[in-house]
């Protein structure tokens, strides 16, 4: 594939239109989630695999200390139905009453069967339906959307889970891929009855698929800088779509959870908007990125240390391969 050029004009056609829904009646019951045991810092990149990289500069240029790595047996589902688990546990359900599951992943156990009837499997939810979303980095933000769509007719309990094991993707001798990504899950129980809502969502694909892929059986490609690019346009973009749909101002979100891609990409995207950092979720220098995992994985750190709470609004977006890219905003 040739790479992608990312011109100004190019860039304007990604404004629009939007898939739109406005105030659904889905909450967040409860979050979870689940990483593997084995941390990797920036270190074993010099050290160990010896690439001309730094951990100064890894750090300074994404804001990555560490990052996990799953061990070979363990699969997506794996750690994906650890994160649903907990999720389930902390909404107080069992998964007998989860009637929908849907995975966002780019690392499927198999290509088939879909890693959401794997999760089922383990989880014991024989009644729920379950299917897959594949839409990289933005996967979460496309499957809670879609899960909103189910909640606002016939199903009462669902289980959304991002998941990834970013480490499977990249060739170890790429020091410009290998770097960022790391495994993990999360999770999210929606309730069609609850205090909450979703107030709006806005999802978007350009299909400029050059910039960032991964080939079956094969190591990912990335073009850094048009990523950049395309993530610190469409960051502020989403949530300014996200507040003017559901008639809110950026001053009122009390949380914005972005993608975990780069913290130079977060604090750009937040200082445009003029959200101050103590206002945005951030871990990505434990955890790299995670790809669908990323934004269950900093919403659920968030929530758990109280960062927001009954009534608080809470943006998530994400944006990746695809390109594709969209938002959450939600009220606790
Ligand atoms: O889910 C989306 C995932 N992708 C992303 O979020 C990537 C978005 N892009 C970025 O985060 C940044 O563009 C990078 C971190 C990839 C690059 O940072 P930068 O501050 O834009 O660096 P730069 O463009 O000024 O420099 C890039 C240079 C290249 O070398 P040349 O071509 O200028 O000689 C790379 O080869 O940095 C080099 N480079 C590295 N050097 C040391 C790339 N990776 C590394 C590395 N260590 N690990």
């Amino acid at each position: 594939m040739e790479s992608l050029t990312v011109s100004n004009s190019t860039l304007a056609h990604w404004v629009g239109p939007p898939r739109r829904r406005r105030a659904h009646r889905a909450t967040i019951l409860a979050s979870g989630s689940a990483v593997p045991p084995l941390v990797v810092g920036n270190e074993f990149f010099v050290q160990e695999l010896g690439l001309n990289t730094s951990c100064q500069w890894i750090e300074e240029r994404t804001g990555i200390r560490e990052r996990r790595h799953a061990a070979p047996e363990v699969q997506a589902s794996d750690i994906a139905a650890d994160a649903a688990r907990c999720a389930i546990e902390r909404a107080g359900l069992t998964p007998q009453d989860i009637e929908l599951i849907i995975v966002a992943t780019s690392t499927p156990d198999y290509i088939m069967p879909s890693t959401a009837c794997l999760v089922q499997q383990k989880l014991g939810a024989r009644q729920a339906i379950a299917f897959d979303i594949v839409n990289a980095c933005s996967g979460f933000a496309y499957a809670l959307d879609c899960a909103a769509r189910y909640l606002a007719t016939e199903v009462e309990h669902a289980v959304v889970i991002g998941v990834d094991l970013g480490s499977r993707l990249v060739n170890f001798a790429d020091r410009g891929t290998c770097i960022f990504f790391g495994d993990g899950a999360g999770a999210v129980v929606l309730g069609a009855k609850g205090q909450g809502r979703i107030l709006a969502t806005a999802l978007f694909s350009s299909g400029d698929a050059e910039s960032l892929s991964v080939p079956i059986g094969g190591a990912m490609s990335m073009d850094g800088r048009a990523i950049w690019t395309f993530a610190t346009r469409v960051l502020p973009q989403t949530v300014r779509h996200l507040c003017a749909d559901a008639g809110v101002t950026v001053d009122q979100i009390k949380l914005l959870v972005p993608h975990q891609a780069n913290v130079n990409i977060i604090a750009t995207s937040a200082a445009e908007l003029g959200i101050p950092l103590e206002r945005v979720a951030i871990n990505i220098e434990r955890y790299g990125n995670t790809l669908a995992a990323s934004l269950p994985l900093a919403l659920d750190e968030a929530l758990q240390a109280g960062r927001a709470g009954p009534g608080d609004l809470v943006a998530l977006v994400g944006f990746g391969a695809g390109l594709a890219w969209g938002g959450v905003l939600l009220e606790l």
